[in-house]
């Protein structure tokens, strides 16, 4: 008999596990999907920390849309210091966004522009020799997409990142910045590439906005269906996973 048990890994985002069977698949990737503003950075941000802080697992963060000096002073308000992290080796960012508008930088790990997937690799695998990282955040694949353009194209290049990521025994969370939420990703084929697409939504029900996240595919498991609320709190994002949003279906 078959014996085969995929491991879980948590994402410690508080409410979130407990929608798809306590965590997500070890080595798979999944992509975070959401309009500008929904909270894909911090969902992905969150889940390096946790990663790093409770479960002792380093990660990497890809920053190709953000710079890294921007994204550790945007976390210092959820008591995030990334920089320590950095400078225990749990934490490593790969500058992919700098480059792209022909700005030095001065972080450790910088990716040559024009985007180029070898070179991305090629750092990816001389950072995980270093700190032996169990999970990865790209942010964003739009950016990524808006260097190449043409969606097949795309496809092939996020599949390469993807696997290699998988390949390494990495966990992964990939953004996607939607236009609007007819969409799951903006290109059409971000999606094919992952194992899981969680998509986040900050809609407009009477006078306020309402954040709510959606397990819309995950293979490999049982998941919610439903839409749940979530909060942007002082300590990052809380889902409410006995709640459901049922007006703006
Ligand atoms: N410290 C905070 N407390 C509460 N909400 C916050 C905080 N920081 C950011 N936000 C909310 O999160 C939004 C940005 O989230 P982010 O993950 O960067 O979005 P995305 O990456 O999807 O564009 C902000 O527009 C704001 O509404
Ligand atoms: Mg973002």
């Amino acid at each position: 008999m078959s014996n085969t048990k995929v491991e879980r890994v948590k994402t410690g985002i508080e409410g979130f596990d407990e929608l798809c069977g306590g965590g997500l698949l070890k080595n798979r990737s999944y992509l975070v999907s959401g309009t500008s503003g929904a909270g894909k950075t911090i969902f992905a941000t969150q889940f390096l920390i946790n990663g790093a802080m409770t479960y002792n697992e380093p990660g990497i963060f890809i920053a190709t849309e953000e710079r890294p000096s921007h994204i550790r002073e945007n976390m210092v308000a959820f008591g995030w210091d990334i920089e320590d992290l950095e400078n225990e080796n749990m934490i490593a960012i790969v500058d992919a966004s700098s480059a792209k508008i022909g700005l030095p930088s001065e972080e450790k790990f910088v990716d040559v522009r024009p985007f180029d997937t070898r070179s991305l690799i090629d750092n990816i695998i001389t950072i995980q020799e270093e700190i032996d990282a169990r999970r990865a955040v790209v942010d964003s694949t739009t950016a990524i997409g808006f260097q190449i353009m043409d969606p097949s194209k795309i496809r092939i290049e996020l599949l390469k990142i993807a696997t290699t990521l998988e390949v390494l025994g990495l966990t992964s969370v990939l953004t996607c910045e939607i236009v609007d939420d007819s969409h799951i990703s903006r290109f059409g084929v971000e999606n094919f590439v992952t194992d899981g697409t969680i998509l986040l939504y900050f809609k407009r029900s009477e006078n306020v906005r309402v954040r709510s996240l959606e397990i819309y595919k995950m293979r490999g498991t049982n998941h919610s269906t439903k839409l749940h609320p979530f909060d942007i709190t002082p300590t990052g994002i809380v889902v409410h996973s006995q709640e459901e949003v049922y007006s703006m279906l």
